[in-house]
């Protein structure tokens, strides 16, 4: 078994982009700008904001974090969105989900320009990823395949499970891996809450993606002998022993799954690291003008 090391490949992505950037500014250019949107106070949300504006500190982007009581209005948050398109300093843009019940997140999504959809949310970067377009590409699905690739995993002919049907997620997870491209070429079987006899799915997997949000949901007796797992849950579950009275872990009962594959991520270290990445990877394409020109 071999651990797919999200710590140790994020921070070699984010050497390669610190070298870009120190480049672009040593030829007098500005630096790549990410920003951030954060609303209301889900300390999962916080969590994941934090990690990605210091991020950007890391690899030298400029970065900022708007943040706003949960109490915003729809209207106002769509200001704010439309203030960052017109923007000309900033290259990227995101809006931390879940939002708040009484703002509606497709409309946000579908506010935000395409060219700064550095999440890769927007229909239109869907719709483009679909059919092969140049696109940006949802940053956690962007992020297993960037993991899939350098650690060289063939994926052409295996047969993929992906558990979890989420926009961000198990859906273009499940078009990206399908696609005839490298990592791609997977036969792929995307399993949900109506998935009847979902073990026997995951069963025949060769890789199998958890994303459904459930503790420990993946367990030995479901994995074959040599399988790649690649686990994108990040739960928090009690944990009293612990100084803030939590812990971290995946959809995979990693220490009983471990021992029979050929390759797996860890919680925390894996799929969550990797996801940051994308965004920055997102960010300096936006910067180039390598999607839209
Ligand atoms: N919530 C959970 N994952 C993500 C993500 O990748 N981007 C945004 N904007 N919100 C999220």
């Amino acid at each position: 078994m071999e651990l797919l090391d999200g710590k140790y490949l994020s921070q070699t992505i984010k050497d390669e982009i610190k070298i870009e950037v120190d480049k672009i500014l040593a030829d007098g250019g500005r630096k790549p700008h990410l920003v951030a949107v954060l609303v209301g106070e889900n300390p999962a949300s916080q969590s994941y904001v934090r990690s990605k504006v210091r991020s950007c500190e890391q690899v030298g982007f400029g970065s900022a974090l708007i943040e706003r009581d949960s109490d915003i209005s729809e209207e106002d948050l769509l200001n704010i969105v439309d203030d960052l398109n017109n923007d000309d300093s900033v290259d990227g843009f995101i809006v931390q989900l879940p939002l708040p019940d009484h703002i509606d997140p497709d409309k946000v999504t579908m506010a935000i320009d395409p060219k700064k959809d550095v999440d890769g949310f927007h229909p239109i970067n869907l719709g483009r990823m679909t059919i092969g377009l140049p696109a940006y590409l949802p940053a956690t699905p962007n992020g297993i395949l960037e993991m899939l690739s350098r650690y060289n995993i063939e994926t052409s002919g295996k047969e993929c499970v992906i558990i979890g049907r989420s926009n961000i997620v198990g859906t273009p997870m499940s078009i990206l891996l399908s696609r005839k491209s490298d990592p791609g070429n997977c036969t792929v079987t995307l399993c949900h809450s109506r998935t009847k006899d979902m073990v026997d799915h995951i069963r025949r997997a060769d890789i199998i993606i958890a994303a459904i949000g459930r503790p420990n949901f993946v367990t030995a007796d479901m994995v074959k002998k040599g399988a790649v797992v690649i686990d994108v849950g990040i739960n928090r579950v009690d944990a009293p022993e612990r100084k803030r009275g939590y812990k971290l872990v995946g959809d995979v009962d990693f220490e009983n799954v471990a021992p029979l594959c050929s390759y797996i991520t860890p919680v925390p270290g894996g799929v969550g690291l990797m996801t940051v990445v994308s965004l920055l990877m997102n960010t300096l394409r936006s910067y180039r003008k390598e999607v839209y020109g």
